[in-house]
């Protein structure tokens, strides 16, 4: 009896067989490497704002520390976007009629906030809390990167869960002095960072739990 199929279709089939294969195993795991990417994370992603706000001017070149605007960083879970009010003393009268400043202008007289766009962002299912890292030792650089360099604020870390989990599985070489928060361009965590871990009484918290309550 001849055979039912010719001998070439044993090749088709073992090669068939290779692509579901490969297609089953490759495209999770692509999609698992994309996920990871700066572009699926929108780290570095500059953000258009309402009024052109330079933290270099501010930061670098007025040496404002960053809790003089961000002043809940250290108190609350938030860090906090100042209200207007706060770019009152500074820009009264004669900087105010700038055209750059229109905005925060219209603001301080109808008393409406300014619509910041948001630049960091964890889902909603994700607990975080400024207070308890800034009062630890972990310096906002460590997380946001060189603000005073960024003429618009982009987000400096991948924000995910492996870059979390990575600090927090032994976080004793991201800590700083508690004077040195604010600092940026800080260097000595390495050297410092296991006295400060012991002197902070800072823990490795891995828990599901600690991020997902
Ligand atoms: C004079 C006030 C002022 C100072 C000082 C200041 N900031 Fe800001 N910051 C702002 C304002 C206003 C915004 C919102 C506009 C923007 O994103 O640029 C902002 C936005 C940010 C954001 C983005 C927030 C988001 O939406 O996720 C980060 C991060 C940040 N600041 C960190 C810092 C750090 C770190 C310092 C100190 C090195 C600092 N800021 C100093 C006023 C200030
Ligand atoms: C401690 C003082 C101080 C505070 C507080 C402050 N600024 Fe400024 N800001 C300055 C100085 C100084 C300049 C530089 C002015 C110049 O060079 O013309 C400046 C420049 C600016 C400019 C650029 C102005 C231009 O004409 O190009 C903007 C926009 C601005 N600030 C927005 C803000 C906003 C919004 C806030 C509040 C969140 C704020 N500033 C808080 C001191 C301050
Ligand atoms: C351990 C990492 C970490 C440290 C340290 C840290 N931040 Fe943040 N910051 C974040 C994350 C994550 C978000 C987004 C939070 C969210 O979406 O709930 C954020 C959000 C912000 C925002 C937006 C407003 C808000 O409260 O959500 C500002 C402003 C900010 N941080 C400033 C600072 C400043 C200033 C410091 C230092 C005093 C600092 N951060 C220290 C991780 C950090
Ligand atoms: C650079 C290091 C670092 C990074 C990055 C970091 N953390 Fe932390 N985290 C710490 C340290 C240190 C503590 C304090 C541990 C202690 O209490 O001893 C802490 C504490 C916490 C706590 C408080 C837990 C409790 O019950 O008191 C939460 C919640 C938390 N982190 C969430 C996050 C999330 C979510 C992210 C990522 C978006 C993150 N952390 C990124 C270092 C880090
Ligand atoms: C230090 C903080 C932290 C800890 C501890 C943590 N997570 Fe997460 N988790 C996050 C953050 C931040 C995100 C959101 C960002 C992302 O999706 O990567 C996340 C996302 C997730 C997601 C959504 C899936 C996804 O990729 O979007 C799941 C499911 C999850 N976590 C489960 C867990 C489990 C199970 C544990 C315990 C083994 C755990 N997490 C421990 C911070 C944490």
């Amino acid at each position: 009896m001849p055979a039912l199929f010719p001998h070439w279709t044993n090749t088709l089939a073992r090669a068939t067989l290779i692509a579901v294969l490969c297609t089953l195993v490759g495209v999770p795991v692509a999609l698992m490497a994309w996920v990871r990417t700066p572009n699926a994370t929108r780290q570095y992603e500059p953000v258009a704002q309402p009024v052109a706000f330079d933290h270099r001017i501010h930061v670098t070149g007025q040496r404002i520390d960053c809790r003089y605007c961000h002043y809940s960083a250290e108190r609350s879970s938030y860090a906090g976007i100042p209200p207007t009010s706060v770019c009152v003393p500074c820009h009264s009268t004669a900087w105010m009629s700038s055209d750059v400043l229109a905005p925060v202008r219209q603001s301080v007289s109808s008393g409406r906030p300014l619509r910041w766009n948001r630049v960091d962002a964890l889902p909603g299912f994700v607990y975080f809390n400024h207070a308890i890292h800034v009062n630890k030792g972990v310096g906002c650089e460590s997380c946001h990167g060189r603000v005073d360099r960024m003429a618009q604020v982009y987000q400096a870390a991948p924000l995910t869960m492996s870059w979390c989990v990575n600090c927090h599985r032994n976080p004793a070489p991201h800590l700083r002095p508690l004077s040195a928060i604010t600092t940026m361009g800080y260097v000595s965590q390495r050297e410092l960072g296991p006295q400060l871990a012991q002197k902070y009484h800072v823990r490795s918290l891995t828990t599901c739990t600690t991020c997902h309550r």
